[in-house]
């Protein structure tokens, strides 16, 4: 999981270096695809109950899922880049909402909180704790800013499959879910709401929006719980 996480690692910081106005979110897909190759991995969620992209590019008010496209990115946007990939046998899984040139003041501070509440997350994946632990750590860093939590999508243990229980929501009371123990690997992925939490489904039958129309972010890791405590496998 360790090699699986390194590939995810890498190939989001060459699509990090080429977000900027002017480019395309398809022009992204293209640069996931040959950096895929090139590490000798294969993409998590092309083909994933009919995914058809290497990527999910959510701009704005787009949460999760937003698909690759011949759309523009614009200065002042904000894209969530969610990346899987799988070598032998294993899957990694991360997530960054980076800002496209100069962004406003809001859409900075709706990403930092969002980030940290990531980090709060990783902190709480320890052996001993409880699941909802990892939930309350976000929820309790994003609320206090004014901010909402996602209800309607969750992370997830991952590992032989993308998706493996247990649930990992963001939102939770603390004491609460299944104990964590050393071996278990979770993708934990604060997906947070500027406005309101309501999220709805497009026609095109995945990109989840804000019903608002207001700003939303998302940072996701997959993390390994050890006796030494949590360890990012999708850091550099
Ligand atoms: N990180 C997202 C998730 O865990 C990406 C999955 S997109 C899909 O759900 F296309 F694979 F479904
Ligand atoms: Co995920």
């Amino acid at each position: 999981m360790q090699a699986a996480g390194a590939v995810v690692a890498e190939v989001l910081e060459v699509l990090k270096a080429n977000v900027r106005p002017g480019a395309t979110t398809l022009d992204l897909e293209k640069i996931a695809e040959e950096e895929t190759k090139r590490l000798k991995a294969r993409p998590a969620f092309k083909g994933y109950r009919g995914y058809p992209f290497c990527l999910c590019t959510s701009i704005n008010s787009e949460v999760v899922h937003g698909m690759p496209s011949k759309k523009t990115l614009n200065e002042g946007d904000i894209v969530s880049i969610d990346y899987g990939a799988l070598v032998d046998g294993f899957y990694g899984d991360a997530a960054v909402t980076v800002p496209v040139g100069a962004v406003s003041e809001d859409a900075a501070r709706l990403m930092r909180v969002t980030e940290e509440s990531l980090g709060k997350a990783i902190e709480a994946a320890r052996e001993g704790a409880r699941l909802q632990d990892i939930s309350f750590a976000v929820q309790s860093h994003v609320e206090p800013h004014g901010f909402s939590v996602v209800r309607e999508f969750v992370g997830h243990g991952i590992g032989r499959e993308l998706h493996e229980p247990p649930q990992v929501p963001n939102f939770g009371i603390p004491g609460r879910g299944v104990k964590l123990k050393a071996g278990m690997v979770l993708a934990i992925e604060p997906m947070i709401n500027a406005g309101g939490w309501a999220v709805k489904v497009l026609s095109d039958g995945w990109t989840a929006v804000t019903a608002d129309g207001k700003l939303s972010a998302h940072f996701e890791h997959s993390v390994a719980i050890t006796p030494e405590g949590p360890l990012v496998l999708t850091k550099i």
